[in-house]
């Protein structure tokens, strides 16, 4: 069973972003669902890195679009992206231990970072590009 279940209250309405939060969202529930597995170690530690990867890759893209469509409130919104890398790369050993109850919680908070960061902060700059018509 997923972890997350993607419902409309997750969208932004720009197709670009959507995709890459959807795949951010599978990227999790593959992590979670690996936990179960008897030979999960490299499982996990392959689908975590691909997570960070991606994070980073989805960043770098939604802070482009930000700098094209001159959001005013890029600075702070960079500082949390900076911030969630700082704290994913510290999980990286804590997850590398192949703890049950570590793990759970690293997936914990990467879904619930992630979804607030999608329902606010997020959705906070797509009124500026509808208005300025930029995507
Ligand atoms: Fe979609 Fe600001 O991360």
């Amino acid at each position: 069973m997923s972890l997350i279940i993607w419902i409309d209250a997750y969208s932004t309405g720009i197709a670009e972003v959507d995709g890459q939060h959807k795949k951010l969202v599978e990227l999790i529930n593959t992590l979670f669902d690996s936990i179960t597995l008897k030979d999960r170690t490299p499982v996990l530690s392959q689908a975590f890195e691909e997570l960070v990867n991606y994070t980073v890759f989805h960043f770098g893209k939604e802070e482009e679009l930000m700098t094209r469509c001159a959001y005013p409130d890029i600075v702070n919104h960079k500082a949390e992206h900076r911030s969630f890398i700082n704290e994913i790369n510290k999980f990286k050993q804590e997850f590398a231990s192949g703890d049950n109850k570590v793990m759970l919680k690293v997936i914990n908070f990467l879904k619930d970072w992630l979804l607030n960061h999608i329902k606010g902060t997020d959705k906070k700059y797509v009124p500026h590009l509808q208005a300025k018509g930029c995507k």
